[in-house]
């Protein structure tokens, strides 16, 4: 019997549509990609998927939850919706230092305000006033603030000085928020993963318009800096045990710093990424999703991780 994939996504169109067109394509009726169709979960009815790739459970918890399900079934679900599900960006940060990965410093502070529900009296276990001048000696300005729990560059403060730092701080409400040194990088990349080992490069500029972020004619990169940046991709993947994934990685002086590197409902659509980058992670997505659902799947909660690098 054909194997079946379904592709859980949100208002995109174009990737999951050529996605669909072209696994149907080459497996030549062996497996069937399609929209994946549900209505109210049942504990006692299996979804009919060997695979699902998800594109949109960061913003449906009902789906997070269909994911589970299904990975407990036996399906495929790419990523790992339980790890998605953990992961944020600080802690990111730590897999990623024990994978070998280098970082920038980073602190994890508490909320400004309260979370919903919570009131002063509630924080029987925060040391007040926080340690701030041993948090900036450490971090240095310009600092960094954005989200633990973050995306979409929202939320995101660079900070030159105390002042800008406290002002800004200010404006998060209770969102959980971390803060970093400043990778002050001659060079950045935007990385496609595919299966914890295909890498694609793309040089970026975070600074331009959004629709010139991914430079094209970039220059060639140099040989040590490409092997280093294709090797902690991989390591990155591995650790978090995404298989599908971009990485972003600002250099400076000559070293590749993690800095976004949790995104498993990475950009896909061509007018962002440009024709070439989407062909190549259309074709690699395809290729993937096929070995893939033939396999036999074992159960996996996270990747190497907590395994360290040597
Ligand atoms: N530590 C840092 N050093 C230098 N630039 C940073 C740092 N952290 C974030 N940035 C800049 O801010 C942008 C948004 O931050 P990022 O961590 O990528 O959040 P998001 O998940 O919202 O994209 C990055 O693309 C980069 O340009
Ligand atoms: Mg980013």
């Amino acid at each position: 019997m054909a194997k079946r994939i379904g592709l859980l996504y949100g208002m995109e169109r174009e990737f999951p549509g050529a996605l669909a067109q072209e696994i149907n394509r080459r497996s030549k009726g062996e497996v069937v990609c399609e929209p994946l169709v549900v209505g109210a979960l049942r504990i006692d009815r299996k979804l009919p998927y060997d695979l699902i790739l998800d594109r949109i459970s960061h913003e449906v918890p009902f789906y997070r939850t269909l994911l589970k399900q299904a990975a407990d079934q036996g399906a495929h679900v790419v990523n790992n919706p339980y790890w998605f599900s953990a992961d944020d960006k600080y802690f990111g940060t730590i897999v990623a230092d024990q994978a070998g990965v280098a970082v920038p410093r980073t602190v994890l502070l508490p909320h400004k305000s309260h979370p919903p529900g919570t009131e002063g009296t509630s924080f029987s276990n925060l040391r007040f006033p926080l340690e701030w001048e041993e948090v900036f000696d450490y971090l240095k300005f310009p600092i960094y603030l954005k989200p633990a729990y973050g995306g979409g560059w929202k939320n995101v403060y660079r900070c030159a000085n105390p002042d800008e730092f406290f002002h800004s701080y200010e404006q998060t409400g209770d969102l959980c928020m971390m803060a970093q040194e400043e990778i002050v990088f001659e060079e950045y990349y935007r990385c496609y993963v595919l299966g914890r080992e295909h890498v694609h490069l793309m040089r970026y500029d975070p600074k331009a318009p959004f629709h010139e972020r991914y430079v094209r004619n970039a220059p060639p990169i140099e040989k040590a800096l490409k092997t280093r940046m294709d090797r902690d991709c991989r390591a990155l993947c591995k650790a978090l045990g995404y298989d599908f994934n971009t990485v972003e990685l600002a250099v400076r002086d000559g070293i590749p710093y993690a800095i976004d590197f949790t995104n498993p409902c990475p950009d896909a659509a061509s007018p962002s990424v440009g024709e070439a980058n989407f062909q190549w992670i259309l074709d690699k997505s395809a290729d993937f999703l096929i070995r893939k659902v033939k396999e036999p799947r074992k159960l996996e909660m996270t990747g190497n991780w907590p395994e360290r690098a040597p």
